[in-house]
């Protein structure tokens, strides 16, 4: 009876294992290798693409009472003063004479800086 039990159990598991590493396998290729497949530009708005990238890479430091070098970065306003001056671009693209951005983390994926950069070439639009 109990060999049975462990029997079953084993094969639970590796049922478990194989269903856990067949959705691996099925991951979204651009959260894998961001930039390096298709990079969907059609549409970039300030709602869908520039806002949720800046609220969960650059707010923790620049939103507050006292945001990092007094840059606040926690509405639309704000965040098109930043385009508007090139800081934010300059410092999202590691460009000479910016300090590089997110402060001590890595560069944001190509197609992040992709959009940013197609948004504010639009004119910076509250779309
Ligand atoms: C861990 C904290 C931190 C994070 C995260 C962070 N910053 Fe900064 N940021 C700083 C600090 C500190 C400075 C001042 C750096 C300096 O002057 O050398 C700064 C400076 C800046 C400046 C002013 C640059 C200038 O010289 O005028 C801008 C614009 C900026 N950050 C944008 C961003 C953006 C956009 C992100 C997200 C992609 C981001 N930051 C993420 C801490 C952070």
């Amino acid at each position: 009876m109990e060999h049975l039990i462990t029997k079953t159990l084993r094969l639970l598991t590796a049922a478990i294992l194989v269903v856990s590493l067949h959705s691996c396998y099925n991951d979204n290729v651009e959260e894998l290798y961001p930039g390096s497949s298709n990079c969907d530009t059609t549409n970039v708005t300030f709602t869908n693409d520039v806002w949720p990238v800046i609220n969960a890479n650059c707010t923790v430091c620049h939103g507050g009472g006292f945001p990092s070098a007094n840059v606040s970065l926690t509405n639309y306003n704000e965040i098109v003063a930043a385009s508007k001056n090139g800081s934010l671009l300059g410092v999202i693209r590691h460009d000479a004479g910016w300090p590089p951005m997110p402060n001590g983390g890595g560069m944001l994926p190509d197609c992040n800086i992709k959009k940013i950069e197609i948004w504010i070439n639009a004119g910076s639009p509250e779309n």
